[in-house]
């Protein structure tokens, strides 16, 4: 009897310390088990939606960091050595058009029906800003960025032989128009820009004082760079979205000639802050130049510092 109850005592006992056991075992195993996925959870990489993302920076903020926008691929370098006015022409005619004008035995036989023998039409193209800014810096190489039917560039051409400047005037326009512009003939797909754009330039006897580089903006900018084709008076005037303006503006600036005139049309439009005006402003700002306006015009005029 006594031997039983010693016997269950001891049992007791040992089942006392068997769950003290198993419990220390439990606290223990929980704890590694915690410090393990504290350890783990600690060194896996951070869970992107444990914080809130931070908010975008804004256009201001941007500025003050011109790394973050300032990511042009550049494959060619500039020319060190920009190249004298009357070296311009004939750089683009033999580096552009294999050595001959494009103007020769044009328009051809086949495509004279097709075209007009003037098609010339855009807003704002007269406007009296390019004689102001041609009697300031009497320029002797214009770029137009965005040429379209030649209205601008046949109208500086009469504004320089008006004041009797002498003036060359390069514009790239890739001539392609956009799609859907239905007012240009087409064949074969191939819309007859370029070829309505010279045929104007031959109207107005202009094909001494202008002459066409048909390839896009990037492009183009950055073989003019490449060849030390510089301009005095530059005009960008192509796509209206933020990011063409954007590209354009950068590209240009890189052949502007110290002390030259960077300027556009369409400063104030419905696209407001979000198109031109926002590429416009932000350049401004990253470069520390000033903007003035004159109508729809934006004008940065580098000869001016901030
Ligand atoms: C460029 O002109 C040369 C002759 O001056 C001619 O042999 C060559 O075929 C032309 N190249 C092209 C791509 O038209
Ligand atoms: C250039 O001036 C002449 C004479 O004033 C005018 O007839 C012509 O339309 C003008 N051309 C352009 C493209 O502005
Ligand atoms: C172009 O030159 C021709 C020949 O000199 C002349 O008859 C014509 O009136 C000129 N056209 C323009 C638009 O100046």
């Amino acid at each position: 009897m006594r031997e039983d109850h010693r016997t269950q005592h001891q049992r007791n006992n040992l089942s006392i310390v068997t769950t003290l056991f198993t419990r220390t075992t439990a606290y223990i195993a929980v704890a590694l088990l915690s410090y393990a996925l504290g350890y783990l959870s600690r060194s896996s990489p951070p869970q992107p939606t444990q914080a809130p993302p931070p908010p975008p920076p804004s256009v201001f903020q941007l500025a003050n960091f011109p790394t973050q926008l300032d990511n042009f691929r550049i494959t060619a370098h500039c020319s060190n050595s920009p190249l004298p006015p009357h070296l311009v022409f004939p750089t683009i005619l033999d580096r552009v058009f294999n050595g001959s004008s494009p103007y020769t035995n044009f328009p051809s036989p086949h495509l004279s029906p097709l075209i007009k023998k003037k098609r010339t039409k855009s807003s704002g193209s007269m406007d009296a800003v390019f004689e102001q800014l041609i009697k300031r810096v009497k320029p002797k190489v214009v770029i137009e960025v965005g040429a379209f039917l030649g209205s601008s560039a046949l109208h500086m051409v009469n504004v320089t032989r008006k004041l009797g400047i002498q003036t060359q005037i390069l514009c790239l326009d890739d001539f392609r128009g956009r799609p859907g512009f239905k007012d240009i003939i087409m064949v074969n797909g191939d819309v007859l820009l370029l070829q309505q754009f010279m045929q104007n330039v031959v109207y107005f006897n202009a094909t001494d004082s202008v002459l066409p580089v048909p390839f896009s903006t990037g492009s183009g900018l950055e073989k003019l760079c490449e060849w030390g084709i510089t301009a005095d008076l530059l005009e960008i005037d192509a796509g209206h979205d933020f990011i063409s303006v954007w590209g354009d503006i950068n590209w240009a600036y890189r052949i502007l000639r110290p002390g030259g005139v960077i300027f556009g049309h369409d400063y104030f439009t419905s696209a407001d802050n979000r198109g031109i005006r926002r590429a416009v402003n932000l350049f401004a700002e990253m470069n520390n130049l000033k903007i003035q306006t004159d109508g729809n015009y934006w004008i940065i005029d580098t000869a001016f510092a901030k």
